[in-house]
């Protein structure tokens, strides 16, 4: 199996010429793209007969003129409150108890929903972990005249089950339909990179150089930043909270969009509408008879949008000095002509000291969203085929290297195509891309196999098409970066070369694969020379399912694009069985090299 290549009929694995496609998410009312009633079905929440996800939980709420804001616009705070409640009640449906909200991922709203319209929101727990789960939550907008429906925004949450403050051992979900088995998959991935979330952003926050031009502009076209200060109390009294007394997490993010539109406001003297949160945590509880106090400023203004941060502190009123930092977010703001366009905005002078450092990191958070947009996105065909690897965006592509794969996996239509000695091959169509998976069972522990198989550099042992295998970078315990030779093509004198990012991943339960996940990346140690082709992988990689004892299927998958079809068709009509023959070289491998227990096989 080569790595990949981009033209020719010999190796496993494709090129693409998979365009860039980063696309602003937020619309405005004017460029809304309605669906017909018809096309839309799927994205309302009516119910049709058949499967229902047992943990989903739907709301619809009629917006009125007390739910908006001056534009008349249902206001971000409550929509977060809703979305809150929904999601935490489908928690609650699968966990048997209470649950709190742990965090929510970004949300990035793709368009405001008008007094007179219906919000509906419906959530489903994607997985349950230990005693956390993610629920994930999908809002549309339905104007009852017209009978359309907006999509305006997806969510992502986390809650956590406590049965009288203790730990909860929660059930596991099994998914059932392809998009619940892509979730369930992708669920332990997203698990993965929210936890280390916080360590993150630090360090890419420390490492990001930020050129301003601070000192070159104008103070006189500037707004002090101190003129956007708010500060504001709340206390928590039964109705903000649940029966045990804990703050909806919900009505704790409505607290603080309303400072933060206090504070936005304060810039632009105007109505500003809520666009994006940031990824934010719920550090710790608060609960009936807290104050809660929240702080907000404009961190930074850019072109047209702004960065607002709050942070909340909770107390008793009995121990006013002991404050508990339970809350931070950051909010991005724009501000909406008459024609829904975004105003430019005036530009923001911060104070010294942790005025300027706000102003720095929010530039920098800026671009890390919008990487982290862009590689996180679900729309791996439209993502550029090899991006380039730096500090910023390295987590977010480990991301989704592993995710794409496990999408690819989690595929209800593969079909069994031939089998040969035992090994199965399966084809996968779809309007871009033909995709095929060889199958086996093996007789070696699944754990061996994974790590045989996730050091590229043993790959040569087994693939005529790896010639050499170089590690590159060892970026973390789970993913390296290789160069791989390959020879040259059929015609063509040059040899190939790939860099490769490999992702591993232990299961995260059982019923869990091991994965070893494979794709292109760009690294500016390693351009494109003239001395080799350079190829590329989309998406390609290993599951191994562990079988009972010391048996293993192990699975090779592999999404082709129009340029690799002949080869894979040729395979698949048993005109060529190179396939058979390289993945029985690689049971081979495995059989061979299943004595030799490294070290840290141990651990695994
Ligand atoms: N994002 C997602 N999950 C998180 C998380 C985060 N930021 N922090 C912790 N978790 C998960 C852990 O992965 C673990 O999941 P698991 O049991 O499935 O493996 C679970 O939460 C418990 O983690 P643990 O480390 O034992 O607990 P903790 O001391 O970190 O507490 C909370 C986690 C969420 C319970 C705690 O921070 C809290 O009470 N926060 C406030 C919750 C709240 O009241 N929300 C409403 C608004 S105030
Ligand atoms: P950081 O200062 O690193 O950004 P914090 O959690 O302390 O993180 O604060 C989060 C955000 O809350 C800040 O970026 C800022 O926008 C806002 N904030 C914090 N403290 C204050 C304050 N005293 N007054 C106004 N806003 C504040």
């Amino acid at each position: 199996m080569s790595p990949c290549s981009s033209q020719g009929p010999r190796s496993f694995e494709p090129g693409t010429s998979a365009s860039q496609g980063f696309s602003s998410v937020f619309l405005s009312r004017q460029s809304r793209k309605s669906t017909s009633h018809a096309e839309d079905k799927e994205s309302t929440m009516s119910d049709s007969e058949g499967y229902r996800n047992p943990t989903e939980v739907q709301m619809s709420q009629l917006v009125l003129p007390c739910h908006t804001n001056q534009r008349g616009e249902l206001s971000g705070g409550q929509l977060l409150k809703w979305i809150d409640t929904t999601a935490c009640l489908s928690a609650e449906r699968h966990a048997g108890c209470p649950c709190v909200t742990a965090s929510m991922d970004d949300i990035y709203f793709e368009h405001t929903i008008s007094v007179g319209q219906v919000v509906n929101i419906k959530a489903k727990v994607n997985r349950a972990f230990n005693s956390s789960m993610e629920v994930g939550i999908q809002v549309a907008s339905e104007d009852l005249c017209s009978e359309k429906h907006w999509s305006v925004c997806k969510a992502l949450a986390t809650f956590v089950a406590q049965r009288d403050l203790s730990k909860v051992k929660l059930k596991q979900i099994t998914p059932q339909t392809e998009e619940e088995k892509t979730e369930h998959g992708v669920a332990a991935e997203r698990r993965r990179m929210r936890l280390v979330y916080a360590d993150t952003i630090k360090d890419l926050l420390a490492n990001c150089v930020i050129q301003d031009d601070l000192e070159s502009r104008d103070c006189s076209h500037m707004v002090p930043a101190e003129k956007t200060r708010v500060e504001s109390v709340e206390l928590v009294l039964p109705p903000h909270a649940n029966h045990q007394g804990n703050t909806f997490g919900g009505q704790i993010m409505a607290w603080m969009e309303n400072v933060a539109t206090i504070a936005a406001s304060r810039l632009c003297h105007a109505h500003p509408t809520l666009k994006a949160i940031e990824m934010f945590q719920f550090r710790g509880p608060s609960q009936v008879g807290d104050r809660l106090v929240l702080k907000a400023i404009v961190n930074n203004a850019f072109k047209h949008s702004m960065e607002v941060g709050v942070s909340v502190e909770a107390y008793r009123q009995e121990a006013e000095t002991h404050r508990r930092h339970i809350n931070s977010a950051f909010m991005t703001f724009v501000v909406l002509d008459s024609n829904d366009q975004p105003q430019l905005l005036p530009w923001i002078q911060p104070q010294p000291g942790d005025g300027e450092r706000r102003y720095r990191e929010a530039s920098a958070r800026r671009k890390i969203r919008l990487d982290r947009q862009y590689i996180v996105s679900y729309k791996q065909a439209e993502l550029a085929l090899s991006v380039s690897w730096d500090p910023s965006n390295q987590v977010y592509l480990s991301y989704n290297n592993v995710s794409c794969l496990k999408m690819l996996v989690a595929k209800d239509n593969w079909v069994l195509s031939s089998e040969v000695n035992q090994v199965r091959l399966y084809t996968l169509e779809d309007d871009k891309y033909l995709s095929f998976h060889l199958e086996m069972l093996v007789h070696v522990d699944a754990a061996h196999a994974f790590l045989l198989l996730s050091d590229l550099r043993r790959r040569p042992e087994w693939d005529k098409h790896y010639r050499s295998v170089e590690l590159v970078q060892q970026v973390d315990e789970d993913d390296a970066i290789y160069h791989v030779i390959s020879p040259p093509l059929s015609g063509d004198p040059k040899p190939q070369d790939f860099v490769i990012l490999a992702s591993r991943r232990k299961p995260c339960d059982n019923g869990d694969p091991y994965v070893v996940a494979l794709r292109s990346v760009m690294l500016p140690t390693h351009p494109e020379t003239p001395e080799y082709r350079r190829g590329e992988t989309l998406c390609s990689g290993f599951c191994f399912w562990r079988q009972g004892d010391q048996m293993t299927k192990v699975s090779y998958y592999n999404q082709a694009t129009s340029s690799f079809l002949n080869y894979v068709t040729t395979n698949v009509a048993g005109l060529s069985s190179e396939f058979y023959n390289t993945f029985k070289a690689c049971e081979q491998f495995l059989l061979s090299n299943r004595n030799d227990l490294a070290p840290s096989l141990q651990t695994l």
